[in-house]
Protein backbone atom coordinates (compact mmCIF):
# COMPACT_ATOMS: atom_id res chain seq x y z
CA UNK A 1 0.00 0.00 0.00
CA UNK A 2 1.44 3.71 -0.41
CA UNK A 3 1.08 6.16 2.38
CA UNK A 4 -1.44 8.93 1.50
CA UNK A 5 0.49 11.72 -1.12
CA UNK A 6 -0.56 14.73 1.57
CA UNK A 7 -0.02 14.01 5.16
CA UNK A 8 -3.10 14.44 6.99
CA UNK A 9 -3.66 18.05 8.89
CA UNK A 10 -2.63 18.30 11.99
CA UNK A 11 -5.99 18.52 13.42
CA UNK A 12 -7.14 15.35 11.93
CA UNK A 13 -4.05 13.88 13.65
CA UNK A 14 -4.76 15.02 17.02
CA UNK A 15 -8.56 14.26 16.40
CA UNK A 16 -7.49 10.68 15.73
CA UNK A 17 -5.39 10.44 18.93
CA UNK A 18 -8.70 11.18 20.47
CA UNK A 19 -11.30 8.16 21.59
CA UNK A 20 -14.17 9.18 19.55
CA UNK A 21 -17.72 7.64 19.58
CA UNK A 22 -19.25 9.69 17.28
CA UNK A 23 -19.88 8.83 13.77
CA UNK A 24 -16.91 10.56 12.29
CA UNK A 25 -14.40 8.60 14.86
CA UNK A 26 -16.48 5.12 13.14
CA UNK A 27 -16.01 6.44 10.38
CA UNK A 28 -11.84 6.80 11.20
CA UNK A 29 -12.34 3.02 11.95
CA UNK A 30 -13.02 2.25 8.28
CA UNK A 31 -9.64 4.66 7.63
CA UNK A 32 -7.74 2.14 9.46
CA UNK A 33 -9.40 -1.12 7.54
CA UNK A 34 -8.56 1.02 4.36
CA UNK A 35 -5.01 -0.94 3.66
CA UNK A 36 -6.69 -4.59 4.28
CA UNK A 37 -9.26 -3.36 1.66
CA UNK A 38 -7.02 -2.62 -0.59
CA UNK A 39 -5.78 -6.67 -0.59
CA UNK A 40 -9.42 -7.12 -1.90
CA UNK A 41 -10.39 -6.30 -5.25
CA UNK A 42 -11.88 -2.91 -5.70
CA UNK A 43 -15.34 -4.22 -6.01
CA UNK A 44 -15.65 -6.47 -3.06
CA UNK A 45 -13.86 -3.42 -1.21
CA UNK A 46 -16.68 -1.36 -2.20
CA UNK A 47 -19.16 -3.81 -1.12
CA UNK A 48 -18.14 -4.43 2.35
CA UNK A 49 -17.94 -0.49 3.07
CA UNK A 50 -21.70 -0.20 1.80
CA UNK A 51 -22.48 -3.02 4.07
CA UNK A 52 -20.78 -1.59 7.48
CA UNK A 53 -22.00 2.17 6.62
CA UNK A 54 -25.16 0.62 6.10
CA UNK A 55 -24.82 -1.20 10.08
CA UNK A 56 -23.96 1.91 11.79
CA UNK A 57 -26.35 3.71 13.89
CA UNK A 58 -28.11 6.88 12.80
CA UNK A 59 -26.44 9.64 13.39
CA UNK A 60 -26.87 13.59 12.86
CA UNK A 61 -24.07 15.19 11.27
CA UNK A 62 -21.60 17.49 12.73
CA UNK A 63 -22.19 21.46 12.25
CA UNK A 64 -20.11 22.61 9.83
CA UNK A 65 -18.33 26.15 9.72
CA UNK A 66 -21.03 28.76 8.27
CA UNK A 67 -18.41 30.27 5.64
CA UNK A 68 -19.02 26.92 4.07
CA UNK A 69 -22.64 27.43 3.57
CA UNK A 70 -23.72 27.44 -0.42
CA UNK A 71 -27.23 28.36 -1.29
CA UNK A 72 -27.85 26.36 -5.34
CA UNK A 73 -30.73 25.18 -6.83
CA UNK A 74 -32.87 26.85 -4.29
CA UNK A 75 -31.35 24.68 -2.03
CA UNK A 76 -29.12 25.10 1.26
CA UNK A 77 -25.87 23.22 1.10
CA UNK A 78 -24.09 23.06 4.24
CA UNK A 79 -20.75 22.52 2.80
CA UNK A 80 -19.62 22.20 -0.63
CA UNK A 81 -18.50 19.16 -0.35
CA UNK A 82 -20.83 16.14 -2.15
CA UNK A 83 -20.40 12.59 -2.88
CA UNK A 84 -20.12 11.57 -6.66
CA UNK A 85 -22.82 9.23 -8.21
CA UNK A 86 -21.24 5.65 -8.09
CA UNK A 87 -20.60 5.22 -4.55
CA UNK A 88 -24.30 4.77 -2.96
CA UNK A 89 -25.42 3.55 -6.88
CA UNK A 90 -28.85 1.46 -5.07
CA UNK A 91 -29.41 4.08 -2.03
CA UNK A 92 -28.38 2.18 0.74
CA UNK A 93 -26.04 4.90 2.28
CA UNK A 94 -27.26 8.35 2.31
CA UNK A 95 -27.40 9.01 5.70
CA UNK A 96 -24.52 7.41 6.81
CA UNK A 97 -22.70 9.96 3.94
CA UNK A 98 -23.94 12.95 5.25
CA UNK A 99 -23.36 12.09 8.39
CA UNK A 100 -19.77 11.40 7.66
CA UNK A 101 -19.60 15.31 6.46
CA UNK A 102 -20.63 15.28 3.21
CA UNK A 103 -22.72 18.60 2.50
CA UNK A 104 -25.07 16.36 0.17
CA UNK A 105 -24.95 12.76 -1.30
CA UNK A 106 -25.69 11.79 -5.00
CA UNK A 107 -27.50 8.52 -5.09
CA UNK A 108 -27.76 6.04 -8.53
CA UNK A 109 -27.09 5.63 -10.95
CA UNK A 110 -30.35 3.65 -11.21
CA UNK A 111 -32.06 2.87 -14.28
CA UNK A 112 -35.65 1.62 -14.20
CA UNK A 113 -35.04 -1.92 -14.32
CA UNK A 114 -32.64 -4.16 -12.26
CA UNK A 115 -29.69 -4.57 -14.30
CA UNK A 116 -25.90 -6.84 -13.81
CA UNK A 117 -23.53 -4.93 -15.97
CA UNK A 118 -20.45 -6.04 -17.31
CA UNK A 119 -18.89 -9.37 -16.25
CA UNK A 120 -16.38 -8.48 -13.75
CA UNK A 121 -13.70 -7.86 -13.13
CA UNK A 122 -14.65 -4.12 -14.12
CA UNK A 123 -13.27 -2.10 -11.52
CA UNK A 124 -9.43 -1.01 -11.14
CA UNK A 125 -7.10 0.78 -9.18
CA UNK A 126 -4.45 2.48 -10.60
CA UNK A 127 -2.65 3.19 -7.61
CA UNK A 128 0.92 4.66 -9.38
CA UNK A 129 -1.74 7.24 -10.57
CA UNK A 130 -3.80 7.53 -8.01
CA UNK A 131 -6.74 6.59 -10.52
CA UNK A 132 -9.36 4.23 -10.83
CA UNK A 133 -10.85 2.69 -14.01
CA UNK A 134 -14.27 1.51 -14.33
CA UNK A 135 -16.26 -0.27 -16.71
CA UNK A 136 -19.34 -1.02 -14.26
CA UNK A 137 -21.88 -0.63 -16.92
CA UNK A 138 -24.84 0.75 -14.60
CA UNK A 139 -24.92 -2.58 -12.06
CA UNK A 140 -27.96 -1.75 -9.88
CA UNK A 141 -31.33 -2.79 -8.64
CA UNK A 142 -33.36 -0.93 -10.72
CA UNK A 143 -35.80 1.72 -8.66
CA UNK A 144 -37.70 -0.10 -6.55
CA UNK A 145 -35.70 -1.15 -3.75
CA UNK A 146 -34.55 2.26 -3.71
CA UNK A 147 -38.10 4.19 -3.48
CA UNK A 148 -39.14 1.85 -0.78
CA UNK A 149 -35.75 3.22 1.09
CA UNK A 150 -35.62 6.61 0.40
CA UNK A 151 -39.41 6.87 1.52
CA UNK A 152 -38.83 5.07 4.43
CA UNK A 153 -35.67 7.41 5.80
CA UNK A 154 -36.09 11.02 7.65
CA UNK A 155 -35.52 13.21 5.39
CA UNK A 156 -32.40 15.36 7.03
CA UNK A 157 -29.66 16.41 4.78
CA UNK A 158 -29.53 17.16 0.89
CA UNK A 159 -29.95 13.80 -0.81
CA UNK A 160 -29.43 13.85 -4.79
CA UNK A 161 -30.53 11.00 -7.14
CA UNK A 162 -28.79 10.32 -10.95
CA UNK A 163 -31.22 8.55 -13.23
CA UNK A 164 -30.29 6.42 -16.32
CA UNK A 165 -31.43 4.26 -19.30
CA UNK A 166 -31.80 0.43 -18.89
CA UNK A 167 -28.75 -1.15 -21.62
CA UNK A 168 -31.68 -2.79 -23.30
CA UNK A 169 -34.93 -0.09 -23.20
CA UNK A 170 -36.83 0.52 -26.13
CA UNK A 171 -36.43 4.16 -25.45
CA UNK A 172 -33.77 5.65 -23.43
CA UNK A 173 -35.75 8.63 -23.40
CA UNK A 174 -38.55 7.29 -21.93
CA UNK A 175 -36.35 6.02 -19.14
CA UNK A 176 -35.00 9.26 -17.90
CA UNK A 177 -38.60 10.37 -17.86
CA UNK A 178 -39.52 7.56 -15.60
CA UNK A 179 -36.56 8.40 -13.70
CA UNK A 180 -37.67 12.01 -13.03
CA UNK A 181 -41.27 10.91 -12.13
CA UNK A 182 -40.40 8.57 -9.33
CA UNK A 183 -37.85 9.92 -7.72
CA UNK A 184 -38.64 13.43 -7.55
CA UNK A 185 -41.20 13.50 -4.50
CA UNK A 186 -37.84 11.12 -2.78
CA UNK A 187 -34.94 13.49 -3.11
CA UNK A 188 -33.99 16.52 -3.23
CA UNK A 189 -32.64 16.96 -6.81
CA UNK A 190 -32.14 14.78 -9.66
CA UNK A 191 -28.96 13.97 -12.10
CA UNK A 192 -29.37 13.46 -15.80
CA UNK A 193 -26.52 10.98 -16.55
CA UNK A 194 -25.90 10.94 -20.30
CA UNK A 195 -22.42 10.50 -19.92
CA UNK A 196 -21.50 7.25 -18.68
CA UNK A 197 -19.16 5.57 -21.23
CA UNK A 198 -20.22 2.01 -20.55
CA UNK A 199 -23.45 1.65 -21.78
CA UNK A 200 -23.25 1.92 -26.06
CA UNK A 201 -24.84 4.65 -27.41
CA UNK A 202 -25.62 6.08 -24.01
CA UNK A 203 -23.52 9.63 -25.00
CA UNK A 204 -25.31 9.75 -28.27
CA UNK A 205 -27.78 11.66 -25.75
CA UNK A 206 -25.28 14.81 -25.84
CA UNK A 207 -25.61 15.41 -29.26
CA UNK A 208 -28.20 18.58 -29.77
CA UNK A 209 -31.52 17.43 -31.05
CA UNK A 210 -31.53 14.12 -28.98
CA UNK A 211 -30.67 16.06 -25.55
CA UNK A 212 -33.11 18.86 -26.72
CA UNK A 213 -35.65 15.87 -27.08
CA UNK A 214 -34.62 14.34 -23.42
CA UNK A 215 -34.68 17.51 -21.28
CA UNK A 216 -37.90 19.00 -23.04
CA UNK A 217 -39.68 15.30 -22.28
CA UNK A 218 -37.76 15.28 -18.42
CA UNK A 219 -38.46 18.82 -17.86
CA UNK A 220 -42.07 18.43 -18.85
CA UNK A 221 -42.76 15.56 -15.88
CA UNK A 222 -40.66 17.28 -13.60
CA UNK A 223 -43.06 20.54 -13.96
CA UNK A 224 -46.31 18.49 -14.25
CA UNK A 225 -45.45 16.68 -10.76
CA UNK A 226 -42.79 18.90 -8.77
CA UNK A 227 -42.13 22.08 -10.55
CA UNK A 228 -39.56 23.22 -8.08
CA UNK A 229 -37.72 20.04 -8.71
CA UNK A 230 -34.03 21.09 -9.51
CA UNK A 231 -32.71 19.28 -12.34
CA UNK A 232 -29.08 18.32 -13.31
CA UNK A 233 -27.19 17.36 -16.42
CA UNK A 234 -24.29 15.11 -16.08
CA UNK A 235 -21.64 15.67 -18.79
CA UNK A 236 -18.29 14.28 -19.99
CA UNK A 237 -14.88 15.24 -20.32
CA UNK A 238 -14.16 14.28 -23.60
CA UNK A 239 -17.02 16.24 -25.34
CA UNK A 240 -15.46 18.36 -28.20
CA UNK A 241 -15.86 22.39 -27.72
CA UNK A 242 -18.23 22.34 -30.68
CA UNK A 243 -20.27 19.69 -28.80
CA UNK A 244 -19.83 21.22 -25.62
CA UNK A 245 -21.30 24.99 -27.22
CA UNK A 246 -24.48 22.70 -28.24
CA UNK A 247 -25.00 21.23 -24.97
CA UNK A 248 -24.63 24.54 -23.27
CA UNK A 249 -27.34 26.17 -25.63
CA UNK A 250 -29.48 23.60 -25.59
CA UNK A 251 -29.33 23.38 -21.60
CA UNK A 252 -30.06 27.00 -21.55
CA UNK A 253 -32.74 27.06 -23.85
CA UNK A 254 -34.46 24.05 -21.91
CA UNK A 255 -33.63 25.99 -18.30
CA UNK A 256 -31.57 22.72 -16.68
CA UNK A 257 -31.11 23.90 -13.01
CA UNK A 258 -27.78 22.97 -13.35
CA UNK A 259 -25.06 20.93 -14.41
CA UNK A 260 -22.20 18.50 -13.05
CA UNK A 261 -18.80 18.38 -15.10
CA UNK A 262 -17.60 16.09 -15.27
CA UNK A 263 -18.13 11.82 -15.54
CA UNK A 264 -15.19 9.57 -16.06
CA UNK A 265 -13.36 9.80 -19.29
CA UNK A 266 -12.52 7.41 -21.67
CA UNK A 267 -9.06 9.08 -22.62
CA UNK A 268 -5.62 8.06 -21.28
CA UNK A 269 -3.36 11.04 -20.46
CA UNK A 270 0.04 10.51 -21.45
CA UNK A 271 1.16 10.65 -17.48
CA UNK A 272 -0.56 7.57 -16.91
CA UNK A 273 1.86 4.83 -15.34
CA UNK A 274 0.09 1.84 -13.76
CA UNK A 275 -0.09 -1.27 -16.01
CA UNK A 276 -3.85 -1.08 -15.29
CA UNK A 277 -4.02 2.06 -17.99
CA UNK A 278 -4.85 -0.48 -20.47
CA UNK A 279 -8.38 -1.69 -18.97
CA UNK A 280 -10.84 -0.12 -21.11
CA UNK A 281 -13.66 1.61 -19.11
CA UNK A 282 -14.01 5.66 -17.49
CA UNK A 283 -10.90 6.93 -15.95
CA UNK A 284 -11.43 9.17 -12.80
CA UNK A 285 -9.09 10.25 -9.88
CA UNK A 286 -6.31 12.30 -9.82
CA UNK A 287 -5.24 11.48 -13.56
CA UNK A 288 -8.81 13.19 -14.58
CA UNK A 289 -8.48 16.61 -12.64
CA UNK A 290 -6.43 18.78 -15.40
CA UNK A 291 -8.98 17.32 -17.94
CA UNK A 292 -12.26 17.89 -15.90
CA UNK A 293 -11.04 21.24 -14.54
CA UNK A 294 -10.69 22.46 -17.96
CA UNK A 295 -14.18 21.37 -18.98
CA UNK A 296 -15.76 22.69 -15.96
CA UNK A 297 -13.79 26.37 -16.76
CA UNK A 298 -15.10 26.27 -20.70
CA UNK A 299 -18.59 25.05 -19.29
CA UNK A 300 -18.72 28.02 -16.84
CA UNK A 301 -17.83 30.64 -19.30
CA UNK A 302 -20.39 29.44 -21.73
CA UNK A 303 -23.21 29.40 -19.21
CA UNK A 304 -22.56 32.80 -17.89
CA UNK A 305 -24.44 32.69 -14.70
CA UNK A 306 -27.64 31.13 -15.74
CA UNK A 307 -27.78 28.58 -13.81
CA UNK A 308 -24.88 26.68 -11.00
CA UNK A 309 -22.02 23.89 -11.83
CA UNK A 310 -20.83 20.92 -9.40
CA UNK A 311 -17.29 20.50 -10.28
CA UNK A 312 -16.18 16.32 -10.17
CA UNK A 313 -12.90 15.00 -11.59
CA UNK A 314 -9.59 14.05 -9.26
CA UNK A 315 -10.37 16.14 -6.26
CA UNK A 316 -8.24 14.39 -3.18
CA UNK A 317 -7.05 17.59 -1.24
CA UNK A 318 -8.66 21.17 -0.34
CA UNK A 319 -6.17 22.66 -2.96
CA UNK A 320 -7.95 20.36 -5.42
CA UNK A 321 -11.17 21.66 -4.51
CA UNK A 322 -10.57 25.48 -3.88
CA UNK A 323 -8.95 25.03 -7.42
CA UNK A 324 -12.29 23.32 -8.79
CA UNK A 325 -14.28 25.99 -7.21
CA UNK A 326 -12.07 28.98 -9.07
CA UNK A 327 -12.70 27.21 -12.34
CA UNK A 328 -16.38 27.35 -11.81
CA UNK A 329 -17.79 25.03 -9.35
CA UNK A 330 -20.38 26.54 -7.07
CA UNK A 331 -20.35 22.66 -5.34
CA UNK A 332 -18.07 19.85 -5.80
CA UNK A 333 -18.13 15.85 -5.59
CA UNK A 334 -15.43 13.22 -5.35
CA UNK A 335 -15.49 9.54 -5.24
CA UNK A 336 -11.97 7.96 -6.63
CA UNK A 337 -10.43 10.52 -3.56
CA UNK A 338 -12.04 7.92 -1.09
CA UNK A 339 -10.36 5.36 -2.69
CA UNK A 340 -7.05 6.48 -1.91
CA UNK A 341 -7.26 9.05 1.17
CA UNK A 342 -10.25 7.51 3.39
CA UNK A 343 -13.42 9.41 4.85
CA UNK A 344 -10.62 11.79 6.76
CA UNK A 345 -10.61 13.38 3.31
CA UNK A 346 -13.74 15.31 3.90
CA UNK A 347 -12.55 17.14 6.94
CA UNK A 348 -9.43 17.67 5.35
CA UNK A 349 -11.09 19.34 1.96
CA UNK A 350 -13.88 21.42 4.59
CA UNK A 351 -10.87 22.82 7.14
CA UNK A 352 -8.65 23.81 4.21
CA UNK A 353 -11.39 25.67 2.22
CA UNK A 354 -12.52 27.74 5.49
CA UNK A 355 -8.97 28.38 6.19
CA UNK A 356 -8.38 29.80 2.48
CA UNK A 357 -11.55 32.08 2.62
CA UNK A 358 -10.31 33.48 6.20
CA UNK A 359 -7.38 34.78 4.47
CA UNK A 360 -9.41 35.62 0.86
CA UNK A 361 -10.03 38.69 -0.05
CA UNK A 362 -13.39 38.21 -1.02
CA UNK A 363 -14.47 35.80 1.98
CA UNK A 364 -17.31 33.52 0.05
CA UNK A 365 -16.75 30.72 -1.89
CA UNK A 366 -19.33 32.15 -4.23
CA UNK A 367 -17.27 35.34 -4.79
CA UNK A 368 -14.53 33.07 -6.25
CA UNK A 369 -16.44 30.90 -8.06
CA UNK A 370 -15.00 31.24 -11.50
CA UNK A 371 -12.07 33.46 -10.53
CA UNK A 372 -9.76 31.60 -12.66
CA UNK A 373 -12.01 29.77 -15.53
CA UNK A 374 -10.07 31.90 -18.20
CA UNK A 375 -7.01 30.69 -16.83
CA UNK A 376 -8.14 27.42 -16.82
CA UNK A 377 -10.32 27.26 -19.92
CA UNK A 378 -7.43 27.97 -22.34
CA UNK A 379 -5.75 25.29 -24.40
CA UNK A 380 -3.07 23.76 -22.73
C1 LIG B 1 -16.46 2.94 -9.53
C2 LIG B 1 -17.16 4.16 -10.07
C3 LIG B 1 -18.50 4.08 -10.40
C4 LIG B 1 -19.15 5.22 -10.91
N1 LIG B 1 -20.49 5.12 -11.19
C5 LIG B 1 -21.15 6.23 -11.62
C6 LIG B 1 -22.54 6.19 -11.86
O1 LIG B 1 -23.22 5.18 -11.66
N2 LIG B 1 -23.15 7.32 -12.32
C7 LIG B 1 -22.46 8.49 -12.53
O2 LIG B 1 -23.06 9.50 -12.93
N3 LIG B 1 -21.13 8.56 -12.28
C8 LIG B 1 -20.47 7.47 -11.84
N4 LIG B 1 -19.14 7.55 -11.58
C9 LIG B 1 -18.42 8.82 -11.85
C10 LIG B 1 -18.30 9.71 -10.60
O3 LIG B 1 -19.56 10.10 -10.13
C11 LIG B 1 -17.46 10.97 -10.91
O4 LIG B 1 -18.16 11.77 -11.84
C12 LIG B 1 -16.09 10.65 -11.47
O5 LIG B 1 -15.57 9.47 -10.91
C13 LIG B 1 -15.11 11.78 -11.25
O6 LIG B 1 -14.90 12.03 -9.88
P1 LIG B 1 -13.68 11.37 -9.04
O7 LIG B 1 -12.44 11.59 -9.83
O8 LIG B 1 -13.70 12.11 -7.73
O9 LIG B 1 -14.01 9.93 -8.88
C14 LIG B 1 -18.45 6.43 -11.08
C15 LIG B 1 -17.09 6.50 -10.73
C16 LIG B 1 -16.45 5.38 -10.22
C17 LIG B 1 -14.99 5.49 -9.84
Amino acid sequence: MRGPVHPPARETILRRTRPDFSLRGNVNLFDLALPFARLLDAEDAHKLAIRALAALPARTPAADDPRLRVEAFGLTFPNPVGLAAGFDKNAEVPDAMLAAGFGFAECGTLTPRPQAGNPRPRVFRLLADKGVINRLGFNNEGFAPAVTRLKTRARRGIVGLNVGANKDTADRTDDYVDGIKTFAPLADYLTINISSPNTPGLRDLQAAEALDDLLARSLEARDAFTPRKPVLLKIAPDLTLQELDDVVRVARARRVDGMIVSNTTVSRPDVLRDPNRKESGGLSGRPLFDLSTRMLARTWQRVENQFPLVGAGGIDSADAAWQKIRAGAALVQLYSGMVYRGFGLIDEIKTGLAARLATASEGSLAANTGKDAADWAREK
